[in-house]
């Protein structure tokens, strides 16, 4: 097998950056450049202030540590292909919205460019691993163009290595993840590329943990453990909904299951519904695939766990206008958090996005407050999920507060959307002073001590929880 010293990644996002980063820290040997087309991404990665484009607990440690020495950040994609022997395409694979399989399949129009380009520039043989989550196949299609491309002399391997890190805990997982999980031919060839990409894992994780399969399995193998999660998180959500009808406790229930070391705790904590760029868009890519692999029954049974998720953020909005006595007209509300989880400043797919939609249409006031977001961000969110209003209609109904307290001041109700600890760290008397009475809380994550509001006066409702108990 080749031992490789030169990897680049193309993709300088959520998954290429902080994965890439881990691999320079932990080889000093290998030289790593991460390179992107986008020029401000690079710009910011490169940043002398290490003002990072990402918010990633423990990113920025390790970037100071490695960048400069044998991490490079570049736009110069081509230079970087052709230094490498090993290549991970590590680009952005969104759902389609138009044309065939709009709205479900995957949009490799990222991964082909970058395949072709890789096709069009390589002078010598590479390792191309296929990090992005793709459909199925796919990296069977990444061979066949490169091998049609390919000039005499070059030999193109073709890996599948996807990532299962999780946002806000990155560094984390990549530093200690529980498998590294390489798709191959199962050719010597293919083989002996998968030792090589192994021997880089093997720097620091233990070679148990290092599972190689064939490329399909591997493909498969994320989508399935992305629609494996998810599905958890729905059927906790579809049972906090029968707690909240029957005064059951969702907390209870989870702690309960949870102790069947078949069911295990972890992943059990209900919601107002899950968010994040990967949860949907997997699944929806299993449905596709189950659609053209003609079986309707498998589709329609991943297609629910979106619709449950669907149905658990309208569910929650719901539960805030009945209990605001059927209207928020004109109110005031404080939605606290942006993010789709703690510890990152990443929106894609938040529900906050949805509930904040859903009080707009309802003609309320909304403050938003999120520790990491960037205020353009949320504007383009917004702007995004109600089309065809114009931004500054947004603007008139809608606030960004610097911090949680002064979102809350003047406001009837306080919709905590995000688990950020501070959220439950703050002075939630001071809170309630500030706020028009009575005050209301609802907790979408399971956040705050529930009762110890109600002690200083809030009147609060929580997922999971019904008011009968
Ligand atoms: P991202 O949008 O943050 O980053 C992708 C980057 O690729 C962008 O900066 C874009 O400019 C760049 N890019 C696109 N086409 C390019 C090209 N032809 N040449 C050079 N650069 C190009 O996306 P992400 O969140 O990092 O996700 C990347 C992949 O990893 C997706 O397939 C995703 O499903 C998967 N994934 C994501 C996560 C996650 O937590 N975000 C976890 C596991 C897997
Ligand atoms: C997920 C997978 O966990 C990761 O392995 C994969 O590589 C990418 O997709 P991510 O989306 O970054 O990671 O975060 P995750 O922690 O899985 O949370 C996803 C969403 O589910 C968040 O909105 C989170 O708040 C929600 N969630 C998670 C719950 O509502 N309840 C839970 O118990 C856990």
């Amino acid at each position: 097998p080749v031992s490789v010293t030169k990897i680049c990644c193309i993709g300088a996002g959520y998954v290429g950056g902080p994965t890439c980063a881990v691999i320079a820290l932990k080889c000093p040997h290998i030289q790593v450049t991460i390179v992107d087309l986008n020029q401000a991404r690079v710009d910011a990665w490169n940043s002398p202030d290490f003002k990072l484009p990402i918010y990633e607990p423990g990113l920025v440690d390790v970037v100071k540590q490695a960048r400069g020495r044998n991490l490079f950040f570049s736009t110069d994609v081509d230079k970087g292909i052709q230094e490498a022997d090993l290549i991970f395409v590590s680009v952005n694979t969104p759902t389609k919205k138009s044309g065939v399989g709009a709205g479900f399949a995957a949009d490799l129009n990222y991964v082909e460019s970058a395949t072709r380009r890789i096709a069009a520039v390589a002078q010598s043989s590479k390792i191309v691993v296929e990090k992005s989550t793709v459909p199925c196949r796919t990296a069977e299609s990444m061979r066949t163009i490169l091998e049609a491309n390919s000039r005499p002399g070059t030999r193109f391997d073709i890996l599948s290595n996807p990532e299962f890190l999780a946002e806000g805990t990155a560094i984390e997982d990549l530093f200690k993840p529980d498998r590294v999980l390489i798709g191959s031919l199962q050719t010597p060839e293919g083989l002996d590329a998968c030792q090589s990409l192994a021997a880089v894992y093997a720097n620091w994780v233990p070679t148990e943990r290092i599972l190689t399969v064939g490329l399909w399995s591997s493909e498969l193998s994320k989508l399935a453990a992305n629609a494996m999660l998810a599905q958890r998180i729905s059927s906790i959500n579809a049972l906090s909904a029968i707690c909240e009808a029957t005064g059951a406790n969702i907390d209870e229930v989870a702690h309960a299951i949870g102790f069947d070391s078949r069911i295990g705790p972890k992943f059990l904590r209900a919601s107002v519904g899950f968010g994040g760029s990967c949860f949907q868009k997997d699944i929806l890519n299993l449905v596709y695939l189950s659609e053209s692999l003609h079986l309707p029954q498998v589709a329609a049974y991943w297609r629910q766990v979106v619709d449950m998720n669907e149905y658990q953020k309208r569910r929650f909005s719901k539960t805030v206008v009945d209990t605001l006595f059927n209207t928020i007209t004109g109110k005031h509300i404080a939605v606290l958090g942006f993010a789709f989880k703690a510890d990152t400043g990443d929106t894609r797919e938040s529900p906050a996005i949805t509930l904040v939609r859903d009080f707009l249409q309802e003609r309320a006031y909304v403050t938003i407050y999120d520790p990491q977001v960037d205020e353009a961000q949320i504007w383009l969110d917004l702007a995004e999920a109600l089309p065809g209003v114009p931004l500054e209609n947004i603007k008139k109904q809608v606030t960004l507060a610097p911090s949680a307290l002064d979102a809350c001041k003047n406001k009837e109700a306080v919709v905590i959307a995000t688990e950020w600890k501070e959220f439950r760290d703050i002075d939630w008397a001071a809170v309630y002073a500030h706020m028009n009475k009575p005050a209301f809380v609802f907790d979408g994550r399971l956040l705050v001590d529930a009762d110890a509001l109600r002690k200083i006066g809030f009147k609060v409702t929580t997922i999971g929880r019904g008011q009968r108990a």
